[in-house]
């Protein structure tokens, strides 16, 4: 099936994402990360922030949980320390990418369902079904849906991810609507038993992307602009007008400094949310 122009620039995104973050931070994860009071908020800090997330998401996977089916599994490393701590686990990826870093790095420890979640079929069943920042990408009742179709009686649907709250629109995008998933989640036979809000530790990530965007994306984009004025001002002119609603919105977007921790915490709430099967199907 072919893919639509938002999902193809939300892949692409991503993979850029993972690049950029390993190339120039040493960063392995694709997530926001989970900063602790003690830590300065600085993009040298990034990479522990995220450890700091996967060993606060590996501490809530219940007891005696055995098989994991990690959606959106990312770069692996999640799926890595699980399987490190004694997990059996298996991925589902749709990006051929990511998929490429995952396999590089779990090798034959781990089966890889190459495709969305709402596309996956299988005949496996899980006592996890762990979405690590991948709930916003996937289609709430298709997602829910699948998970208690593949998860063991007793089994757990873990969701570490961030939703849209009430306050209006923000330029911060991503996310579900909290309320509309917690709607439709209650129409099938899952019981949420754990609902912790991180969304304090999670904002500073947003500051730090703020801080890059001001302080090196914007300038370096301005002075590449100022070189090709010098160089070729007619085909900067014409550039110029032709894409100028292009470049303003891309301008709106990302560079009028409305991305910050503060407008997150307003826009946004990042939480941790563990639901049983309740097994009333
Ligand atoms: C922000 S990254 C999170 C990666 C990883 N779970 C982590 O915590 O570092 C989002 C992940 O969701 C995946 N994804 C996007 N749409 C998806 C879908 N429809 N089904 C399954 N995974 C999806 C992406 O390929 C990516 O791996």
């Amino acid at each position: 099936m072919k893919k639509n122009r938002k999902t193809v620039s939300r892949e692409i995104g991503l993979e850029i994402g993972s690049i950029c973050g390993k190339y120039f931070l040493k960063l392995d994860h694709l997530h926001y990360g989970y900063w602790t009071k003690d830590l300065e908020v600085d993009i040298t800090n990034v990479h522990i922030a995220q450890e700091n997330y996967a060993n606060f998401l590996i501490s809530h996977i219940p007891e005696d949980t055995k098989k994991i089916l990690d959606v959106g599994c990312g770069t692996g490393q999640i799926a890595k320390k699980l399987i490190v701590t004694g997990y059996k686990v298996d991925c589902v990826s749709p990006s051929p990418f990511l998929v490429g870093q995952t396999r590089e790095l779990l090798g034959n420890s781990s089966h890889i369902y190459e495709c969305s979640y709402e596309r996956l079929q299988t005949e496996n069943r899980y006592d996890v079904i762990l979405f690590s920042e991948s709930f916003q990408y996937i289609n709430i009742e298709e997602g829910i849906k699948k998970t208690v179709s593949f998860l063991n009686p007793d089994g757990y649907m873990l969701i570490c991810d961030l939703f849209r709250k009430e306050t209006g629109k923000s330029n911060i995008s991503g996310g579900h609507r909290l309320e509309t998933f917690h709607n439709i989640v209650s129409g099938y036979p899952l019981r949420l038993i754990k609902d912790l809000d991180i969304t304090e530790e999670t904002a500073p990530s947003i500051d730090v992307l703020n801080d890059a965007l001001k302080k090196a994306v914007h300038p370096t984009i301005i002075l590449t602009q100022q070189l090709l004025e010098n160089r070729y001002p007619f085909a900067s002119k014409v550039i110029t007008l032709v894409y100028k609603k292009k470049i303003d919105k891309i301008n709106k977007k990302y560079f009028n400094g409305e991305k910050t921790g503060e407008n997150f915490k307003k826009f946004k709430s990042y939480r941790l949310l563990l639901f049983k099967k309740t097994n009333s199907d």
